[in-house]
């Protein structure tokens, strides 16, 4: 069964109207609370990439996981809010952020880079945003390079007890919220699934409460899509064009 049918009325313009609504007080609300979650996906992502290794941050945000990569990556975060990104800017201007190479406005749906342009990709607390996070986990997996990481980190709803009655009773309010709080892990689970050079290699819960899950999942290194085969190479800065790059 299709996981998104009970949000179906989901869409995407909600959430960017949301993430605008909640973009000047995003950090005062949602560093703390989720900066363990933040913390293992940044060093997993970075893990995968190794040093100078091509990271890209879907879903970037403010861009909270910035500072947690290490220096010697060069990452890549797009996000579909403009006033996110905006404040991601100034945290990679003040923390004189060597690790970020671009900030672009870009839907996750639809990204703008060629295939098995990146190391790794990093979906931070993005998934249960999407209106389709089938597509945005088709477009990571396009421009991961054969033998390349996705790094998802999110909330999947509880299967049973208060959590479940919790989020249930939540659910009506992901419009406004910009989240669906009753995200299935079947949304991902499916999607795996169905991918037979995809392979989920670690899958932990973390603080606050094991509320929010990791979830390691590798890409064959010998891919059969021929296409990801015979692209760009993951160290070829290239594809980020000027006009790209003035975004910032
Ligand atoms: C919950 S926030 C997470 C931000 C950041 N990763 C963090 O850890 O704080 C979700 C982000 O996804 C962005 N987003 C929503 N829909 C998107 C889309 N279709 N493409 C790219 N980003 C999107 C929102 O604008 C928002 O910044």
């Amino acid at each position: 069964m299709n996981p998104i049918t009970s949000t179906e009325g989901y869409a995407g313009h909600h959430a960017q109207a949301a993430y605008s609504r909640w973009a000047p007080v995003y950090d005062l609300l949602f560093d703390l609370p989720f900066h363990p979650g933040r913390l293992a996906a940044a060093r997993a992502a970075a893990e995968a990439a190794g040093p100078g290794g091509e990271i890209l941050v879907i879903g970037v945000g403010t861009g909270l996981e910035l500072p947690l990569l290490p220096a010697d990556v060069r990452a890549t975060g797009v996000d579909i809010s403009a006033p996110m990104l905006r404040a991601a800017r100034l945290r990679v201007e003040r923390g004189a952020l060597a690790q970020v190479k671009a900030l672009m406005v870009m839907d996750a749906c639809a990204l703008e880079f060629p295939d098995a342009a990146f190391d790794a990709a990093l979906a931070p607390y993005v998934m249960s945003v999407l209106p389709q996070p089938e597509r945005a986990l088709d477009e990571a997996w396009r421009v991961l390079r054969p033998g390349g990481t996705l790094i998802v980190m999110n909330h999947f709803s509880a299967a049973r007890g208060v959590r479940r009655t919790v989020e249930r009773g939540m659910a009506g309010a992901a419009r406004w919220l910009g989240w669906r709080p009753d995200f299935p892990y079947s949304a991902i689970g499916d999607w795996l699934a169905a991918r037979p050079d995809a392979r989920l290699v670690a899958r932990r819960e973390l603080p606050p409460l094991k509320l929010f899950t990791l979830l390691r999942i590798d890409k064959a290194a010998a891919c059969r899509d021929a296409r990801a085969a015979t692209l760009a190479t993951p160290r070829d800065a290239s594809y980020i064009s000027d006009a790209a790059s003035r975004r910032l």
